[in-house]
């Protein structure tokens, strides 16, 4: 009983120290962009604490890191009556429009002089954030502006969304735009894609379709952020400006815009200039930039009218739409044999650039939109996002207008094109000879993210496959100077760069190497954590479905991809060839040697102060040498590592009889085999 009861202090105790340091890596590794630990660590903690909080439930509270997996799927959302509204903000289309809202400004206040805060308006879904006693308890959509809905399980899927804040205040409403950064949105449709899932037009979409979900493990699945750009309210300070308001905001915890702060309309205007030509240059989608009075108490003085205040204005951009014909429709063949139709459009300049082409997806695509060849259409171009075509303008169409059929044979080499039930996606049916497919699954291998093949791209390859030097992949590690030469266009120079960067794709990571195999649904990430768990090419290829289902981000479908594609004579082939050329189809020898036979699966904890090693130096060379960090002491703690003033770690491991290490012992024990 009392043993018990000793135990769940310390629990609590050593829960506390957990949080707050799962916290401040959160943060370090979120909102910083600075990461001080490894994964593997951090990896630790979180175990570590699910493990407690799984031992004593009663000592799970709402601001535990463990509730940014994502619990249980909600029936509905509850309403959520704002205290304060939403409001929106009035548009300018340009420069003139900002100078005119200045000037307005000016006289109505008698003010030669107005100083602004310039920031991004982020394109994505606004949120408010209700925090007390620093704890988070509501995320709230904007709804109509007064009423929105509870969305809290999924905004504590956010990780840059602190569960608490690091200053203590009682009471705190913060307001933000949550949204998908670019590249996880490209990242999300392209395993959408990849699923014959449908596609989300741009990421503004995707973001609130994330947020409204009702399954909060949907939204933890989908690396959304958070951009915070108001303190609506916060009991205990005293705040001047807007500027100040984002400084507490981001001491807080939050991610914030540090905002341009002028009281010059021509440097703002500028500003927004520079942004509407450069907004792609940002990591997440703006559609303008928002300008408002710093002065708070000017901002009073002024108010709001009943939908936006008087204090602030949106810098539209222009829109990236446009409307355009539809010359034709052709189909793309890509690596896994996927049928792409394609809208070839009469150019037109968007965005700054001439689009002649839009991706129509599939064949349900093209009929829900009932687009037909002859068509003027909208089309939208999304960030990096190839442009695709929004609606059908129909009172643009003519009796001219023609439907597409789709094509049953393969362009590339005539075979026939299945579509799988349930999936979206039409396939050549001809994986093994079929040009476009083995020329689409060359580039793919050759990519920077798969074998990072420097001078091999698009071009060199397909003149390689016309003068029938290669056939596959692996051919490229048989390719000679004296047959490249003779490529047009390639000279002795460029010949030998590239036979150079092919010798040292021969070193890549096992992963990268798995990927560049193009095993469907074998994305850079499931790459990884093959890569993680499996040594070596060989040991993949033996794995089970039943194995790699037991990997955490493996599931069934990816499973059987990965079975189907090793049980391929063609691929066993290949690999081999691979072998016989020379890649590593190991993880990197270099590593396995660092292991230790004394550090081997073995589990230790560091306390106290070291004198010459820093923490994550200590357990970097511990995991390095094959062993394991974790953050407290119990009986399956092999080795405890203590510095100066080591505590009750120290005293625990004493008492259950520990090996104790000094520094120097530790650092003996790493130079022995
Ligand atoms: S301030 C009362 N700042 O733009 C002023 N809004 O119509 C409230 N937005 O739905 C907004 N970035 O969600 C502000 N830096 C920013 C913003 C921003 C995006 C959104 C906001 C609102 C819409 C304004």
């Amino acid at each position: 009983m009392t043993d018990k009861k000793l135990d769940k202090l310390a629990a609590e105790e050593r829960l506390q120290q957990l949080k707050k340091e799962i916290r401040h890596h959160d943060h370090q590794y979120y909102v910083l962009d600075a990461p001080e630990v490894s994964d593997y660590y951090y990896d630790s903690l979180m175990k570590e604490l699910l493990a407690i909080e799984e031992q004593y439930p009663e000592l799970l509270t709402i601001d535990s890191p463990s509730q940014r997996v994502g619990g249980e799927p909600l029936a509905k959302f509850t309403e959520y009556v704002h205290r304060n509204p939403l409001l929106s903000l009035m548009n300018a289309y340009g420069s003139e429009d900002l100078r005119e809202f200045h000037r307005k400004l000016c006289a109505d206040l008698g003010r030669e002089k107005i100083e602004y805060v310039v920031e991004y308006k982020v394109d994505g879904l606004s949120i408010a954030l209700y925090y007390e006693n620093g704890v988070l308890q509501t995320g709230a959509t904007r709804g109509d502006g007064t009423v929105g809905e509870d969305v809290t399980a999924n905004v504590k899927t956010i990780k840059n969304i602190p569960l608490r804040l690091q200053r203590d205040l009682p009471i705190l409403e913060a307001r933000g735009e949550v949204y998908l950064p670019r590249q996880a949105f490209a990242k999300l449709n392209q395993q959408r894609e990849e699923n014959g899932e449908a596609l989300f037009a741009n990421p503004r979409n995707a973001a609130a379709g994330s947020v409204r979900q009702l399954d909060p493990k949907i939204a933890a699945s989908r690396d959304l952020r958070a951009l915070i750009y108001t303190l609506m309210y916060a009991e205990g300070v005293d705040l001047a400006t807007h500027a100040e308001c984002v400084k507490l905001l981001e001491e807080c915890g939050f991610t914030v815009m540090q905002p341009l702060v002028s009281s010059d309309i021509e440097e703002i205007c500028a500003h927004c200039e520079y942004w509407g030509e450069h907004r792609h240059d940002l990591p997440f989608e703006i559609d303008g930039m928002v300008i408002k009075i710093n002065d708070l108490a000017l901002q009073e003085e002024l108010g709001n009218r009943a939908k936006n205040p008087r204090w602030a204005i949106a810098y539209k951009f222009p829109p990236e739409q446009g409307i355009t014909k539809v010359e034709s429709i052709s189909v793309q063949v890509g690596r896994t044999g996927a049928i792409t139709p394609i809208a070839n459009l009469t150019p037109i300049l968007l965005a700054g650039s001439t689009v002649s082409r839009a991706t129509l997806h599939n064949e349900d695509f093209i009929r829900e939109k009932d687009i037909q060849i002859g068509d003027y259409v909208v089309i939208q171009k999304a960030g990096e996002v190839i442009p695709e075509v929004v609606s059908v303008v129909l009172d643009k169409r003519t009796p001219e207008v023609e439907p597409f059929v789709f094509p049953t044979v393969c362009p590339e080499c005539g075979a026939a094109i299945e579509r799988a039930e349930g999936e979206a996606v039409a396939r050549c049916s001809d994986s093994l000879t079929c040009p476009a497919q083995v020329r689409e699954g060359i580039i793919h291998f050759a990519s920077r993210n798969a074998m990072n093949i420097e001078g091999l791209g698009p071009a060199v390859i397909q003149q390689l496959l016309q003068a029938d030097l290669i056939r596959n992949a692996a051919d490229l590690y048989d390719l000679r100077k004296e047959q490249l030469v003779e490529l047009e266009r390639m000279g002795a120079k460029s010949a030998d760069n590239l036979l150079q960067s092919i010798e040292a794709s021969k070193d890549c990571t096992l992963a990268q190497l798995i990927f560049a195999l193009g095993i469907r649904l074998v994305g850079q990430n499931v790459a990884k954590v093959l890569a993680k768990k499996y040594p070596s090419l060989e040991q993949l290829s033996q794995a089970t479905v039943e194995e790699l289902t037991a990997i955490d981000e493996v599931g069934t479908k990816i499973a059987q991809s990965v079975v189907e594609f090793f049980s391929q004579e063609k691929h066993q082939q290949f690999i081999e060839h691979l072998r016989k050329a020379g890649v590593s189809l190991s993880e990197e020898q270099q590593e396995e040697s660092c292991h230790k036979e004394a550090f081997l699966h073995k589990t230790f904890v560091l306390t106290g102060t070291l004198a010459t090693l820093d923490r994550k130096t200590a357990s970097d060379l511990i995991e390095k040498a094959g062993g394991k960090t974790s953050g407290s002491v119990s009986k399956k703690t092999d080795y405890v590592l203590a510095g100066e003033n080591a505590g009750s770690k120290l005293e625990k491991a004493q008492t259950l009889g520990i090996t104790i290490l000094t520094e120097e012992e530790f650092l003996q024990m790493l130079k022995e085999e």
